[in-house]
């Protein structure tokens, strides 16, 4: 590095804020529309915001209309909010923000679904914090008595260690936070769905579309680049640590119990 003089730091502080500010200003031009140039669309991962007004949108549904407009969802998602389909989400149980941020993401085309977004396409945010209230309220552990295929089986012991390191501790040296830290049951952050009675399946592809850039809702791209540095084969450990019901406790270590 060259040594600045004092008698010269004026001069050289100017260019170097004029050096930091110049791709600002090209990229506020591309962004805002400033340029004549015709500019490519701003690439937003979601329409959905959290603000005091959009959680009280997502979290004050009424779940009785809610039961009444899921008939229509329970020949995939299941009587009870479980699926007969693993590769088809249990929606039993699910965070209320988190439900509504994906009706209203499907709706907006944010996230793609030839499904479901057809589903969504005329209903309103008030039909999306109903269905919201209803699935929330639903029991989150399946009946018993049901032959579902949820918990799937478990992992082999070399899978559940792989999966319970990155699940309860995450590896620093890639970058990749413990999953518990925000899907349960250590901690939640807002939007993020419980994982402990989702299944296999769902994971799976959901891992996969996220390192592929298929499904790019994640606001601030937290699970695309979680997942861009996982293997497919640890994308794999965690969807079946997941989907045998693994992940219901803290720091679950798994082997063999
Ligand atoms: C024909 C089958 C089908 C029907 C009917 C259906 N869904 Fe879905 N749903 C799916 C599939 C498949 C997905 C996974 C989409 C994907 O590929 O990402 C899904 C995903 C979802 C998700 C996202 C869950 C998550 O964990 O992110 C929600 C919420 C949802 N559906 C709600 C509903 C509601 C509410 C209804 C009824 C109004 C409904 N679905 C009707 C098949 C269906
Ligand atoms: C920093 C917080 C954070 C961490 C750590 C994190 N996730 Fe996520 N994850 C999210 C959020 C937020 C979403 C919801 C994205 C959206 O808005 O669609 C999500 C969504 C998902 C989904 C889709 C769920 C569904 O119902 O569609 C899966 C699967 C998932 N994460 C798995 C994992 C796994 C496995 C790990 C650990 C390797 C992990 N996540 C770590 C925040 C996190």
């Amino acid at each position: 590095m060259r040594r600045v003089r004092t008698g010269r730091f004026p001069l050289a502080l100017a260019a170097a804020i004029f050096a930091a500010a110049l791709p600002v200003t090209l990229w506020a031009g591309g962004y805002f529309g400033a340029s004549d140039k015709a500019q490519p669309p701003i690439r937003i991962p979601s329409e959905v915001a959290w603000t005091d007004s959009t959680i009280a949108a997502a979290t004050d549904g009424d779940a009785v209309r809610g039961l009444i407009l899921a008939r229509r969802c329970v020949r995939c998602h299941g009587e009870e909010g479980f699926s007969d389909n693993t590769y088809i989400p249990n929606l039993a149980g699910m965070d209320a923000l988190s439900f509504w941020k994906q009706m209203q993401d499907f709706q907006s085309g944010k996230r793609t679904s030839s499904v479901m977004q057809g589903i969504v396409a005329d209903r309103t945010q008030r039909d999306f914090a109903d269905l919201a209230a209803y699935y929330a309220m639903l029991l989150s552990t399946p009946d018993p008595q049901s032959k579902g295929p949820f918990p799937g089986p478990r992992p082999s012991d070399a899978q559940s260690d792989v999966a319970s390191q990155l699940v309860t501790l995450g590896e620093g040296k890639r970058g990749i936070p413990p999953c518990q830290a925000c899907h349960g049951p250590a901690a939640y952050v807002k939007g993020a769905p419980s994982l402990a009675t989702q299944n296999e399946n769902y994971i799976l592809t959901q891992l996969s579309a996220f390192a592929q850039g298929t499904r790019s809702n994640d606001i601030n791209l937290r699970m695309r680049t979680i997942t861009s540095q996982m293997t497919p084969s640890e994308r794999e450990a965690i969807a079946k640590y997941y989907g045998a019901e693994m992940g219901v406790l803290p720091a679950a270590t798994s082997r063999g119990k």
